[in-house]
């Protein structure tokens, strides 16, 4: 079968023919991949700065955010049958007895970074014809959502994200007391840094809980993403014209900044206006591009005196995947144009490779395998 791959020590990215995977245990299926979303992580792996083939293979078939249809099933599985629509999640847990994360089915925190990741880390990933997975790894997608559910992936990352903000939240007695028929967030301000995927689809997700939210880009021009924002009832501030302070002014108390952009100068200008017990949220992985100077005074007066908490997250857990898949169904009602207008172009597994490199333009740019979208 065609798969896209990586061959890291060779500098080259190319179509190989990869032998079509078969099931090994009663609790597989094999799916057939329908689309596979292109994200900044596949760009860095295609750019042979991350990403490692499994053990003993020269190359690393790529994609994780993935969307399949179900062709058969081990007699085991009963969660799923042939014929149904599927996303799988990425990381597999380490071996290791002691990581107590991984031991609890949560790899997504796992202590060792022992873990691996299905197109990322020493396992294949999904831009290929087949795929074969165990189904505790594999989660129905309802058919309506044909279209949109290669976009659960990258919500999960919000998903995980915002049920932290919860956990952390709960430290204000009064954040949680929602009055009936609110949402958690209403009344409370939003920033998020970026408008690729990531951000809008977090943007989605802090509108759903009510937050009065910003996203806060440069990138105002690829397709209508301002137009997009405002389809969500959020409000979108264009970099090139306002800087952060005005930003910041604009908004008034910042209760959580959800950041997007993986731009390290961008989110520690942003981090000091953070408002009176507000969340900073990192989900963005920086490139090296050497230090950026922050006033560290700053920072920690303000942490302090301001009660202010910054966590980091990455990946997401099993329960995160079935919570995404249920917001795409809910997005999809509330949002049809914005949600679909998050993918831009849909692009055979032949012309990966330029895809990749960018020179395709697009939000959400997606390899479409199984055929066209309905
Ligand atoms: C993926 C995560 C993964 C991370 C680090 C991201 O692009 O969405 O699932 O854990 O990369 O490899």
């Amino acid at each position: 079968m065609k798969a896209a791959a990586v061959f890291p020590t060779e500098h080259r990215f190319d179509l190989v023919d990869h032998p079509e995977p078969h099931l090994s245990s009663a609790s597989e299926v094999k799916m057939r991949m329908l689309d596979v979303g292109i994200c900044g992580t596949d760009k860095e792996i295609v750019n042979f700065q991350y990403g490692t083939p499994p053990p003993g293979s020269p190359y690393l078939i790529i994609g994780h955010e993935s969307l399949g249809e179900v062709v058969e099933t081990g007699k085991d599985v009963t969660k799923l049958k042939p014929g149904d629509l599927a996303v799988a999640t990425v990381r597999r847990p380490c071996d290791v007895a002691g990581c107590a994360a991984c031991r609890a089915g949560r790899p997504d925190f796992c202590y060792t970074m022992q873990y691996t990741e299905r197109g990322i880390l020493k396992r294949h990933g999904y831009m290929t014809e087949w795929t074969v997975e165990d189904a505790a790894y594999v989660n129905p997608v309802p058919r309506s959502l044909r279209d949109v559910a290669v976009l659960v992936e990258p919500l999960t990352i919000a998903e995980k994200a915002v049920e932290q903000l919860w956990e952390v939240q709960r430290r204000l007695p009064w954040a949680l007391a929602v009055k009936p028929g609110e949402p958690p967030g209403a009344g409370r301000n939003a920033l998020v840094l970026g408008a690729g995927p990531v951000g809008l689809l977090g943007a989605m997700k802090l509108v759903m809980e009510g937050f009065d939210t910003t996203v806060y880009s440069r990138t105002g021009r690829v397709g209508d993403v301002a137009g997009l924002v405002h389809g969500i009832g959020a409000k979108f501030v264009h970099a090139e014209t306002t800087g952060v302070a005005a930003l910041a002014a604009q908004i008034g108390n910042i209760d959580v900044v959800y950041e997007a952009v993986g731009a390290s100068s961008l989110a520690f200008e942003a981090i000091r206006y953070l408002g009176v017990n507000g969340v900073f949220i990192f989900t963005g992985v920086p490139g090296r591009k050497g230090p950026v100077p922050v006033d560290t005074d700053q920072l920690m007066r303000d942490h302090v005196l301001k009660n202010q908490i910054v966590f980091g997250t990455v990946n997401a857990s099993a329960d995160h995947f079935r919570r995404a898949i249920a917001d795409i169904g809910a997005f999809a009602q509330r949002w049809p144009r914005a949600l679909s207008g998050i993918i831009s172009h849909r692009i055979p597994l032949e012309q990966a490779a330029a895809a990749l490199s960018g020179r395709v333009e697009g939000i959400k740019n997606v390899i479409a395998i199984g055929g066209p979208a309905e």
